[in-house]
């Protein structure tokens, strides 16, 4: 965000302005692993928006209370728009990355798809997609996802302990399950899954991460190509020929939209594998550490309600990230 109203900066009596230090700089300090670390307690305590620092250098205002965090997501005057000059970002060296571009066409298009898209391009985006996530589809996804989880679990109850539970079942499992979304042939589950876990790697080089995302990009471009050209039963074929609806018999695809399908796609992997992996493996920890204090959740005999309890207990006060970043045009 830009600066809100209510500023961190006094006039000294000399005049002067001083601007105080950031309140919590990231990546913050993390004193237990397991749980959420001490600086967020304090912003959640301050009183609201807080400074603080980025990775990037960039200094950006926080909104950490549920009613406040709410409040600005719902508020127009509030920007998902990353090429706005006050955007804050991340890391350094984002800033090229982020522009909109303009399509021949004159179709604006976001590299980030939906997370850095306003209203009204948003909601048209979003209804596009929100049928891919309805409980018809996801139950419809249940058993394959099932199989997933049973051969990842199978896999790492073979081998000799001690196991490593995050590379063997938290890691692997939301990627077969993007595989599944997108409809991934088998035979590049290996390939799909290599470059995925690469972009989560925290220590990677940004040269290397560039080289990572240019070959999934060029993944996506022939996997949307091939379900042009054959459509199948999964997400990108029915955004495809949800898109072809009502375009005239022979009139060949707009470019615009497969550039859109390849973004979409690479949001998907984004938001869902990194998000996934880290809920999977707080929501064991959270039973596993409900089990040690004696305090057993008897999930499974409470069946789905029970698996709630854990995810919402994980979700609320562990979940990553626990962040969503804004720029405000007032
Ligand atoms: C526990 C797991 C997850 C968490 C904690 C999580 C968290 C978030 C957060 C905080 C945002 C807002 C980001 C922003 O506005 O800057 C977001 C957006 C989004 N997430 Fe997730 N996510 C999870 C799982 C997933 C999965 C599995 C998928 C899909 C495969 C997904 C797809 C998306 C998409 C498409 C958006 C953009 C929505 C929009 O702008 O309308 N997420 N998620």
């Amino acid at each position: 965000m830009d600066a809100p109203e209510q500023s961190s900066s006094a006039i000294e009596p000399g005049g002067t302005e001083t601007v105080a230090a950031p309140m919590v700089e990231f990546p913050v300090t993390r004193s237990c692993p397991y749980q959420p670390p001490p600086d967020y307690r304090r912003l959640l305590e301050a009183p609201c928006p807080s400074r603080v620092q980025l990775p990037s250098g960039d200094i950006a205002w926080a909104v950490a209370r549920y009613e406040d965090v709410r409040a600005m997501l719902t508020d127009p005057r509030f920007s998902s728009d990353r090429s706005n000059p006050g955007y804050p970002l991340l890391l350094a060296g984002q800033r090229r990355f982020v522009s909109n571009t303009t399509s021949a066409s004159g179709r604006k298009i976001s590299p980030f798809s939906l997370l850095s898209m306003d209203a009204p391009e948003h909601g048209t985006a979003r209804r596009a997609v929100l049928g891919e996530f309805t409980m018809r589809r996801v139950e419809a996804l249940r058993p394959r996802l099932q199989q997933i989880v049973d051969a990842c679990l199978d896999e790492m109850l073979g081998g000799s302990p001690p196991a490593d539970f995050v590379a063997a079942v938290s890691l692997p499992v939301p990627s077969l399950a993007i595989c599944e979304l997108l409809g991934v042939p088998y035979s590049d589950h290996d390939f799909f899954q290599a470059r995925a876990l690469a972009l989560l790697r925290r220590t990677i080089s940004g040269q290397e991460r560039g080289r990572v995302i240019t070959k999934l990009r060029s993944f996506l471009d022939a996997l949307i190509t091939s379900k042009e050209q054959e459509p199948g039963d999964d997400l990108l074929s029915r955004q495809i020929l949800r898109r072809r609806e009502g375009r005239a018999d022979g009139v060949p695809d707009d470019p615009d939209d497969h550039e859109e399908l390849i973004l979409l796609a690479f949001l998907l992997l984004l938001a869902g594998h990194g998000t996934t992996a880290n809920m999977i493996s707080l929501g064991v920890m959270t039973l596993l550490d409900h089990q040690r204090r004696g305090a057993r959740l008897a999930v499974g005999r409470a069946g789905l309600a029970g698996w709630l309890g854990v995810y919402r207990a994980a979700a609320r006060s562990e979940t990553s990230p626990p962040i969503a970043w804004k720029v405000s045009s007032k």
